[in-house]
């Protein structure tokens, strides 16, 4: 089958190429996914789980790539829950090889199914900027109606699926970003937007929580408009700097299935817009990887249109 691998670590995206490599084998409740569409996270060749595994062992050559939407061809020994030829959708395994790859065998735990009518490419779309940003607002951030929230670009692809959960929740939100990201903040439902690049951080006003994903000076800045027991939570780094009189979170996004059926939900009846940038076949995967090649939104890579035993 086709995937793309990276081999060399110091090469980076120049070492990744389009191979053939053996179909995966499904370990006890693992399932197999055909891959119609994937989504990858551009920083990915700087982790270390990308190169070796738990153990730390080299793991080379590895397949990219975390988040998938296509269908259910084979059960591990003893998988339950999920069924040859369901639609699903999910995260998968950090340390095992990833979804730019025609088949993925995935801990069926974290998936879920995907609704029909749904279409791949948004599905993918969702898995890590959803669950991210319902971790980081209401598991971590502990946000809820009536309080406010920072959030740090609002317009990417964490940012804006927090945006549009923070408002549902009946949030006020502030928006931070780029000039260039003010009208898709504005457009998906902030009540303020600061603009970075014009504006002083600190006219923001105090916020419950701050949801960081820039990092760096940004998020440094940010402990101080934490008002008095509230979090600053950031998925970017590790904050160095503290609220005085509140906690601060970082954390790495965890899957959940229950919470990726709930996203579903609101994806299927249009409360939820993940941004969908731009979507490339396969063998593109390589160059969309590359820095100064991206649009704003989520790349998703169209994996296959193959709808063999597709139950949607
Ligand atoms: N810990 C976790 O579990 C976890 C999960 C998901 C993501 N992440 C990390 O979180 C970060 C964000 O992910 P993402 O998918 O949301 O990325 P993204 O789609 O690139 O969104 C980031 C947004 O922030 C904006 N931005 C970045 N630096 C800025 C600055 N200095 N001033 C103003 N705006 C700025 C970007 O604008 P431009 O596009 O114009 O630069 C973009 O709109 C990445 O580092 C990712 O690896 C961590």
């Amino acid at each position: 089958m086709q995937a793309i691998t990276v081999r060399d670590r110091d090469a980076g995206v120049a070492g990744m190429s389009l191979a053939d490599i053996p179909y995966p084998h499904a370990a006890e409740n693992d399932v197999i996914v055909r891959v119609h569409a994937a989504g990858f996270t551009p920083g990915e060749l700087d982790w270390p789980a990308t190169w070796t595994d738990r153990a730390g062992r080299d793991r080379t050559p590895s397949v990219p790539g975390h988040e998938l939407s296509g269908v259910v061809v084979e059960l591990g020994y003893g998988t339950t829950g999920l069924s040859v030829g369901q639609r699903v959708f999910g995260l998968a395994d950090w340390t095992r090889d990833g979804t730019l790859a025609e088949y993925t065998a995935v801990e069926a735990r974290n998936l879920a199914p995907l609704p029909a009518g749904i279409d791949h490419t948004l599905a993918a779309a969702l898995p890590i900027s959803g669950l991210t940003a319902w971790q980081g607002l209401f598991d971590h951030g502990r946000l809820t109606t009536g309080q406010t929230v920072l959030i740090h670009g609002a317009a990417g692809g964490v940012g804006s699926i927090a945006v549009q959960l923070a408002r549902e929740a009946g949030a006020r939100v502030i928006g931070t970003g780029r000039t260039s990201a003010r009208d898709r903040a504005l457009a998906l439902g902030v009540d303020t937007f600061i603009d970075l690049e014009t504006e002083k951080l600190e006219e923001a006003g105090e916020a419950d929580v701050v949801f960081d994903v820039i990092g760096g000076d940004i998020l440094d800045r940010s402990a101080a408009l934490v008002r008095p027991g509230g979090t600053l939570v950031s998925i970017a780094m590790p904050p160095k700097v503290r609220p005085k009189d509140g906690r601060a979170v970082f954390f790495v996004v965890e899957p959940d299935r229950a919470r990726l059926t709930e996203l579903a939900a609101r994806l299927r009846d249009g409360r939820l817009k993940p941004l969908v940038g731009a979507v490339r076949p396969l063998a593109e995967a390589p160059s969309a990887f590359a820095p100064g090649t991206r649009t704003p939104g989520r790349t998703i890579i169209r994996v296959t249109e193959d709808r063999t035993g597709d139950r949607s």
